[in-house]
């Protein structure tokens, strides 16, 4: 399959449907499931959260031009927001030149936090001694874990000084594997609470699942080509000029914390877009994104991506981020929608998720970096923004394109305007 499928966007939407079926191997079943646009019925729903009225739903649209470690593939992304998606393939698109991305996915290590208040003095250093004890009652809780090679691996204890005074606290470092591991997590932390308990003399708060994954992180790394990137601009400004700008965007954004946030946010355009399409706990990324971006800096908010230059002159952009999302249990395996998403990406196991999803992330921000730092993004975000605003102002069929583009040529795309000019045309 070669995901750089041209045009792409120009096709109606039973060609995308036959593409993806094809790229995916659905079945008849899932692609009239993903014609209806209606995901859940009410039973569904009901059994997924509490007090169910209804369902929200979001466009879901394919990121094409993806080489992730050699591989095509087409990327669900389910997302609001006008142009993401086509940043992701532009920046896709750029980097399949010189061979797509690389990434790695660490081992899917996430910590449980348990707090005693109260223990006696030594604490850390008795528990510590029941380790072994410690983690054979919390791995007797999932046995499905251990038996796939995961479990509870590591049990640290610490005194932390607090403004309610001195606590101990155990961090249960436990190998998840495909799980996002909230569940498991927490079930081994309230499993192992009376044992500590016992054995600090103080008494258990906490119990719970920290989103800050430090262990269970992500790297991917693509090059930018200054010939993709002339080329992207149809030759109109030199690839050592683009290269150049975007490593000024770059530089702001590492010495700037008003400019890490926004570029970062950037990046989690597209990572929760393939989260909340395969039905990720996107909060939970979000959570961990951002504070690793700190707590790696020594609580310095950093980018989460890194770019420079290859002795070529092109340029190499990296990221780094914690990912903790699974493909069992979960949204993942109840939503129809998102089922198929995980089949259309191919992926078997979370670690080759959260590989693709990094790579996404590297791809919007370079992207949108890219357009930033050369043209500005108003151009690309207002063809989709005038759509919106001429539907608002009541046009339908094709009165939406011809508002839309009287209203981006006036440069002036506003509510009221869009009505005068239906006004004028009816
Ligand atoms: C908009 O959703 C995302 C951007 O603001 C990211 C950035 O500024 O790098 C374009």
């Amino acid at each position: 399959m070669d995901s750089s499928v041209s045009g792409f966007y120009k096709k109606s939407l039973e060609e995308r449907i036959a593409i993806i079926k094809e790229a995916g191997q659905l079945t008849e079943e899932e692609t009239a499931q993903l014609k209806k646009f209606a995901a859940l019925d009410f039973e569904q729903a009901n059994r997924m959260i509490e007090n169910v009225i209804g369902v929200q739903q979001l466009p879901i649209g394919i990121a094409t031009n993806f080489v992730v470690n050699g591989k095509d593939i087409l990327i669900p992304m389910a997302i609001e927001e006008p142009s993401v998606v086509a940043a992701a393939c532009n920046g896709a698109r750029i980097a399949r030149a010189l061979g797509g991305f690389k990434s790695k996915a660490s081992a899917p290590i996430m910590i449980g936090q348990i707090q005693i208040v109260n223990a006696e003095k030594g604490a850390e250093k008795k528990i510590l001694k029941a380790k072994k004890e410690l983690l054979e009652k919390a791995n007797s809780m999932d046995k499905t874990l251990k038996k796939f090679g995961g479990g509870a691996k590591e049990l640290k204890a610490e005194e932390l000084k607090t403004q309610k005074g001195k606590m101990v606290i155990v961090q249960l470092l436990v190998d998840v594997r495909d799980a996002m591991g909230a569940n498991a997590i927490n079930t081994m932390c309230e499993a192992i609470a009376p044992k500590l308990e016992e054995i600090s003399k103080g008494k258990v708060f906490l119990r719970i699942i920290s989103n800050l994954a430090i262990h269970r992180t992500v790297k991917a790394k693509a090059v930018f080509s200054k010939k993709a990137l002339e080329e992207s601009f149809k030759g109109k400004i030199r690839g050592e000029e683009i290269v150049e700008a975007m490593l000024n965007a770059y530089a702001f954004a590492e010495a700037d914390v008003f400019r890490a946030c926004t570029h970062n946010k950037g990046i989690m355009n597209g990572i929760d877009a393939v989260g909340i399409a395969t039905g990720q706990d996107f909060r939970a990324i979000e959570a961990g994104a951002h504070c690793y971006a700190s707590w790696k800096n020594k609580g310095e908010y950093k980018p989460l991506t890194k770019y420079y230059k290859n002795e070529k002159g092109d340029l190499i952009g990296e990221i780094e981020l914690p990912l903790a999302i699974g493909l069992v249990g979960g949204a993942t395996r109840t939503h129809p929608i998102a089922k198929t998403c995980v089949k259309i990406l191919g992926v078997k196991t979370a670690n080759e998720l959260a590989e693709i999803m990094a790579c996404v992330g590297l791809a919007n921000n370079a992207a949108a970096i890219r357009a930033l730092a050369v043209e500005g993004i108003q151009k690309g975000h207002m063809k989709l923004h005038a759509r919106n605003i001429a539907v608002i102002a009541g046009a339908q069929g094709k009165d939406i394109e011809d508002v839309a583009e009287k209203m981006i040529n006036e440069n002036n795309v506003k509510v009221d305007r869009a009505k005068e000019i239906l006004g004028e045309k009816n």
